[in-house]
């Protein structure tokens, strides 16, 4: 069944057309790898799932549900299914590990205080930070930013998470956590869409894999038939674009 749904999205910026036919679907438990040089678009279509732009044409279906015409009140529901984990982890500088990650729980659950600290640390452990939770985020590696930003991104058990270029710029401890952090919520039946260059990322986690080109999804397959075939158009795109 498709959680995911987008239908004839198009979009530009003043005269410059981003987006001309943008059509997929993600299935229940899948991860699509978005793929697509800088600028293609991938942002702006993670955006528009939870309606931080309007395409100007096209349907977007979550969980079955249009949300093109949902206005911001209608979208808070929206996005506490949909979670968008930001490139940096977005966290809040003047709160430590612990503050950042209540704050969802405050906002969206109706946890008590001491629910919420038993949440935080389920989740630090999961994530191999524990013992973190007064830093403030400036005292963080890189690495640890992000995976602090994935967990607050998760804490409110989304049914959809959105990466984008969740391991661009890790070293490789912190690329393969977060690669075993995404099977993790896979094998919880989570859906997700991750965008990325690291193909060896892609590979690892995705089913399936989506290439958008000149504002069309050019290629959609599973990952499986991508490694197979080596004149796959996303094969194609990879070597061009590593060389
Ligand atoms: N708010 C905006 N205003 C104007 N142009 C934008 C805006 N957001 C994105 N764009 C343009 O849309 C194109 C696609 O952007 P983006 O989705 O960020 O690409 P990608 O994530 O694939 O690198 C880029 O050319 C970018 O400059
Ligand atoms: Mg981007």
């Amino acid at each position: 069944m498709a959680i995911i749904e987008v239908n004839n999205f198009s979009k530009k910026f003043g005269n410059k057309i981003v987006h001309k036919n943008i059509e997929f679907q993600v299935n229940k438990g899948e991860c699509l790898g978005l793929l697509g040089g800088s600028g293609a678009g991938k942002s702006v279509i993670l955006r528009s799932l939870i309606g931080l732009e309007k395409p100007d044409t096209g349907s977007i279906k979550i969980e079955g549900e249009e949300i093109v015409y949902k206005t911001e009140k209608e979208l808070i529901e929206i996005r506490k299914k949909v979670a968008y984990v930001f490139q940096n982890g977005a966290l809040f500088d003047s709160m430590n590990v612990f503050d950042n990650l209540a704050y969802p729980l405050k906002e969206h659950t109706k946890l008590n205080q001491q629910q919420i600290s038993d949440e935080i640390s389920k989740i630090l452990i999961e994530f191999g930070l524990d013992g973190n939770e007064h830093i403030f985020p400036s005292e963080l590696s890189g690495g640890m930013q992000k995976r602090v930003g994935l967990a607050r991104s998760i804490i409110i058990n989304p049914h959809i998470v959105l990466f984008d270029e969740p391991t661009a710029g890790l070293d490789p401890f912190n690329t393969i956590k977060i690669q075993e952090t995404i099977l993790k919520l896979k094998e919880k039946g989570m859906t997700s869409i991750f965008v990325t260059h690291d193909m060896p990322s892609a590979f690892a986690v995705c089913d399936r894999l989506a290439l958008v080109q000149e504002g069309k999804v050019t290629c959609i397959d599973t990952v499986q038939n991508v490694k197979k075939d080596e004149n796959n158009i996303i094969n194609q795109f990879i070597k061009g674009y590593y060389v």
